[in-house]
Formats: structure tokens, C-alpha cells, sequence
């Protein structure tokens, strides 16, 4: 129990500590980074007051509920302006938010292991997949009576369903995913964003005319319902066309005639992804969880995560209504300080900055172990590398996944994970996986 609980707190510490960056900015790094060493050390119950006391001091308040060391509500100041407005009730978006920070540890873990593009072998091996599931990725699926003419259902989603996933977990070393905000245009980041092995850019963000604030390069596009209807636009914003197009929604009969006629030959792929829960469902979020599961680093740029923000602006447009920017804003940051991402902005513009306050790999480890344990996840604990399947099906044929040169990161982890993919199963009591096995 005493390690579940100093996991916990560690996890909790570096998150609430993550706020603190974001309130006050650059340059108060290192009061994160004595947080996260002083719970390393000290005791837990020193740290919390300390903790507590530091966070009260600037301004801020943080409320942990008793005894459950994964929930957290975070208080921004009550003098910071929200200006945000959500859509269906006119009311301004809160300055309180609450975060698990055990089911963040443990769902972004798995993000790093699993496949997030939907393939044919997933809707095989998912019972019912084709009844229960194929259709919810059609658009007006709903007509589609489940599916009962598979030939039909298969034919709508043939042009954007590979059968297995062609990424595998860490193919790529350093990737950087773009945001569309109008804070780019103050940091001539073009140059360092060039420089990573993979860029992901999202909806209709332009590149032409930009290049020095956005960089060139582009290797994948994240897109929502609206950008994918305009696919025949989407794809001429990368003059190379080599850029691979992911749908976050649904194929819809349009972009299939658009594939065929255009003709668009870019790749074009449907996301599966993990369920988040409220905090995120952005695409900015989704575009994450996909770097994530095919990089081994992941940076972000160009998500107004400076103090201060005046307006929902995109680089490229006026201001625009975007979605919950605080409650992003403060995911985003809980996010860097678990090392799972490093966020880059105009205050923050040094290429080398280092983000002190992330926890070891050991401690994020002993985090995610615990949480796993206490969320009751599937196989917690386990030192079974495929403990989180709870769908397992054995290929007869597989193509071999195995994309030639990999880097060595990603030939270990296919080891460890004996050539299993992993697939998120959304709602699945939990939280396990479906994998697919190579037949031995
Ligand atoms: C962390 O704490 C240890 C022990 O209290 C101390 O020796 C070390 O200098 C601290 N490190 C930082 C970066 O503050
Ligand atoms: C099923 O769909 C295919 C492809 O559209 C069509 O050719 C076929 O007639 C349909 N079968 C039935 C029984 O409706
Ligand atoms: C780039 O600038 C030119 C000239 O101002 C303009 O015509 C064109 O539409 C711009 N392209 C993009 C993608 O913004
Ligand atoms: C993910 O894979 C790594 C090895 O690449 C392994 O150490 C880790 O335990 C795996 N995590 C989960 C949740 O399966």
C-alpha cells in the first residue's frame, strides 16, 4: 500500500506541479522541479503542506479530495479572464478543473503501445466487429442495417482501411505536432520544426506563406469532420503530396469519390482512439495520442499555452471560437510534467529548455503500475508484456509488419511484445486491449 500511495503522490505532485509552470510562466520552472525532488525525498505528508503552501502562495489553489490521491481540482486565480464561451449554454468556460491523474498515467502508457489507425484485422478480430462497430465509421453508418451486407460496408471503407497498421510504436524518433494558433506567428520556429523526423499538422493549416513560422516539412495531418469533407482542398496544402491524411470521424461518400477522381494519392487513414474522457477531445489532443503512438518523442507547438492569452486566434485567420482553452491548456501542461510531451511557445522558445520537473522513468513507472493496480485495470501489475489483452486473436496470415529499417527502439519493442499489435478498445471495462498475435 505504501508504494501505491508514493506512486500516487508522485504522479500527483508532478501534475499539480505542472500547474504551476503554466501559471506563472517560464520562469518559475524550478519551483516545480523542488516540488517533484522534495516528495522524492521527504516525506509525503511534508510535501503536500509544502506543496500546498506553494501553491496557495502563488495565488493558486489546488484541491486533492481526502483520500483519493487521484483526483485533483485545479483553480486557476479567480482574476484570470476566461473568455471562452461554450456554444450551446453562452456560459464563459470555468477557471476549475478536475483531472485523474492515475487514469492519465495509465491510458497515455498504453497510448505508446497501440496502433491508432483502424484496420481490417481489427474489425475481424473485434466479436461483432463488423455488426457492432464497422458501421459507427461510415458516415449515416446508421442506414447501413449493421452491416448486414458486409460487401457494401467493406466497399465504403476499402480506400482508407489498411489490413494491418502501417506504423508500428516508436517507428519515428523525434516528431513534432503543430497547432493552428495565431502565437506562432510571434517565433520564427520554420527551422526547428524542419529539423524534427516527423511534423503532424492539423485540419487546414496552411504551410505556404508560413514557412517561417511553421516549417515546410509535413508528414501527417490530423483531421477533423469538416477538413476531411474538403480533402480535395487538404491535400494541396502540402506541395510534396506525401502527406498522410487521418480522419479522426468517419469516411463519408464524398472523400471516396474525391480519392478516386481527384485523384487524391496520398494516404488516408481513420483513427482509432483511446476515450479520453471530457479533458480531451480536441484535435490537437487526437494528433497527440497519435505522435505518441508511433514516436518516441514527442513536441508540441502553436497551442497558446503562454499566460495571458487575449483571444482564440489561428495563425492563418481571424479569431475563431476553439474549443475549452483553459481546460486544455491545463491538460496540455499536466501532460508535459508526466514527460509524455514538451511544449514549445513563444515564452517558451529555447530549443533546449528542459523541463525540470518531469519525474524519472522509474517514478512514472511506479505511477503508472499503481494506478493501473487501484484503476483495476486489465493485467495490472503483470510483468506480462501482452497482460492488457483482453481480446487476443491469433492470425493465420499476417504481411509482415515489419517495415524495413526500423529503428532499434521499435525492433525491441516488437520483440518484447512478441510482433503483437495492440489495438485501444474504447468503453471496455478495464481498459483492455485487443490484440492480434502472429501466428507461431
Ligand atoms: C534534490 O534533493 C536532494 C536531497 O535532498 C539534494 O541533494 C539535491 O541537490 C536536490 N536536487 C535538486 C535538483 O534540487
Ligand atoms: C450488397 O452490396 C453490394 C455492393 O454495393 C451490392 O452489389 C449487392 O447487391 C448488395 N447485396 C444485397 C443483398 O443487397
Ligand atoms: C499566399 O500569399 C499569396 C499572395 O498574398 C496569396 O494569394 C495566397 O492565397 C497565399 N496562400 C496561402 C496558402 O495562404
Ligand atoms: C509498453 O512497452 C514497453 C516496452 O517497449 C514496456 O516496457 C511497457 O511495460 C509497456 N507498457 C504497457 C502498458 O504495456
Amino acid at each position: 500500500m505504501r508504494l501505491l500511495q508514493l506512486g500516487f503522490f508522485l504522479a500527483l505532485a508532478s501534475g499539480l506541479s505542472a500547474l504551476l509552470i503554466y501559471i506563472t510562466g517560464v520562469s518559475d520552472l524550478r519551483t516545480c522541479d523542488q516540488f517533484t525532488n522534495e516528495s522524492r525525498f521527504g516525506s509525503i505528508a511534508v510535501s503536500t503542506k509544502r506543496f500546498q503552501e506553494s501553491v496557495n502562495g502563488l495565488g493558486l489553489q489546488a484541491v486533492t479530495t481526502g483520500s483519493d490521491y487521484c483526483k485533483v481540482t485545479i483553480n486557476f486565480p479567480s482574476d484570470t479572464v476566461p473568455k471562452w464561451k461554450d456554444p450551446k449554454t453562452g456560459e464563459l468556460e470555468g477557471l476549475s478543473f478536475d483531472f485523474n491523474l492515475c487514469e492519465a498515467v495509465a491510458t497515455w502508457e498504453q497510448v505508446r503501445n497501440s496502433t491508432t489507425i483502424l484496420t481490417s484485422e481489427f474489425i475481424d478480430a473485434l466479436p461483432n466487429g463488423w455488426e457492432d462497430y464497422a458501421w459507427r465509421r461510415i458516415n449515416k453508418g446508421v442506414l447501413l442495417n449493421q452491416c448486414k451486407n458486409k460487401t457494401l460496408c467493406l466497399e465504403k471503407l476499402s480506400l482508407v482501411l489498411p489490413e494491418t497498421p502501417p506504423y508500428v510504436p516508436r517507428q519515428f524518433d523525434r516528431c513534432a505536432v503543430i497547432g493552428n494558433s495565431g502565437d506562432l506567428l510571434k517565433t520564427k520556429f520554420g527551422k526547428e520544426i524542419d529539423d524534427y523526423d516527423v511534423v503532424i499538422r492539423e485540419n487546414g493549416a496552411p504551410i505556404k506563406n508560413y514557412t517561417e513560422y511553421v516549417g515546410k516539412k509535413s508528414s501527417f495531418r490530423l483531421l477533423n469532420r469538416g477538413s476531411a469533407k474538403a480533402l480535395d482542398k487538404v491535400v494541396e496544402l502540402d506541395e510534396t503530396r506525401q502527406e498522410v491524411l487521418m480522419i479522426k470521424t468517419t469516411i463519408h461518400d464524398i472523400m471516396n469519390k474525391m480519392i478516386r477522381e481527384v485523384p487524391i494519392n496520398n494516404p488516408v487513414y481513420l483513427m482509432l482512439g483511446a476515450s479520453f474522457g471530457s479533458a480531451a477531445k480536441g484535435t490537437g489532443l487526437k494528433a497527440l495520442e497519435f505522435a505518441l503512438s508511433i514516436c518516441e518523442s514527442v513536441d508540441m507547438y502553436g497551442f497558446t499555452v503562454d499566460p495571458g492569452y487575449k483571444e482564440w486566434t489561428r495563425y492563418f485567420s481571424e479569431s475563431r471560437q476553439g474549443h475549452t482553452p483553459l481546460h486544455g491548456r491545463a491538460y496540455y501542461q499536466m501532460m508535459e510534467c508526466l514527460g509524455l510531451i514538451k511544449i514549445h511557445s513563444p515564452m517558451r522558445a529555447d530549443p533546449s529548455r528542459t523541463v525540470h520537473s518531469v519525474p524519472s522513468q522509474r517514478t512514472i513507472t511506479a505511477a503508472r503500475i499503481a494506478s493501473e493496480k487501484l484503476l483495476r485495470r486489465v493485467g495490472a501489475g503483470s510483468e506480462d508484456p501482452l497482460r492488457a489483452c483482453s481480446i487476443r486473436k491469433k492470425l493465420a496470415k499476417r504481411k509482415s509488419t515489419s517495415v524495413s529499417g526500423l529503428r532499434k527502439a521499435a525492433v525491441d519493442h516488437q520483440n518484447f511484445v512478441k510482433g503483437t499489435i495492440m489495438y485501444p478498445l474504447e468503453h471496455h471495462p478495464g481498459h483492455g486491449v485487443l490484440c492480434t498475435l502472429p501466428k507461431d
